[in-house]
């Protein structure tokens, strides 16, 4: 039985923009006052923002695309993007440049998110129990393997690229 009527209507987007939240209250807190970087909830963030995205890329977006008979969202290409930025921003080690720069990319790909005609609102259009469904397979979206920071230049590399193909700037001083 799933939930009622009442209870269904614009929970895909209440459960998704609570993670936002959540997650953005862990990335502040992962920023001390000195500027220093607390590794406890920054290992947090990182672990729970990727399985947010993995949430996105392998439930979401396919269900809006049914949703919509196979027409992309117009968005869908460019949050694509966004989440290669984002997810080789969580491949360094965290200073307090590369979390400035993840709280801006992410300010404006969660609008994207959220707003009307928006990913969230357009699988809350999903009828029935398809909703229930997504709701379902959402809860139960597993954990992901988190794999150390690194440094390399192959590493700072990608990163640069990512973010300059999803059209946002790395301060200047990045390394790579
Ligand atoms: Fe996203
Ligand atoms: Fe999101």
């Amino acid at each position: 039985m799933g939930p009622a009527d009442g209870e269904r209507n614009g929970s895909i987007t209440r459960i998704l923009v609570d993670d936002h939240r959540r997650l953005e209250r862990l990335l502040e807190s992962a920023i001390d006052r000195g500027g220093r970087v607390e590794r406890k909830s920054y290992d947090g963030f990182r672990a729970g923002l990727l399985r947010h995205i993995g949430i996105e890329e392998k439930i979401l977006l396919p269900a809006a695309l049914r949703q919509r008979g196979g027409e992309p969202l117009p968005i869908a290409a460019k949050l694509r993007l966004d989440h290669g930025a984002i997810a080789a921003l969580l491949m360094p080690t965290p200073t307090s440049r590369v979390l400035a720069t993840l709280h801006s990319v992410l300010e404006k790909h969660n609008l994207l998110e959220e707003g009307p005609e928006g990913l969230y609102y357009t699988c809350d259009t999903l009828l029935g129990e398809d909703i229930d469904q997504l709701v379902i397979r959402l809860r139960a979206a597993p954990e992901v393997t988190v794999l150390p920071c690194s440094d390399t230049p192959a590493v700072l590399g990608a990163v640069r690229r990512a973010v300059e193909r999803a059209g946002f700037e790395l301060p200047s001083d990045f390394p790579g």
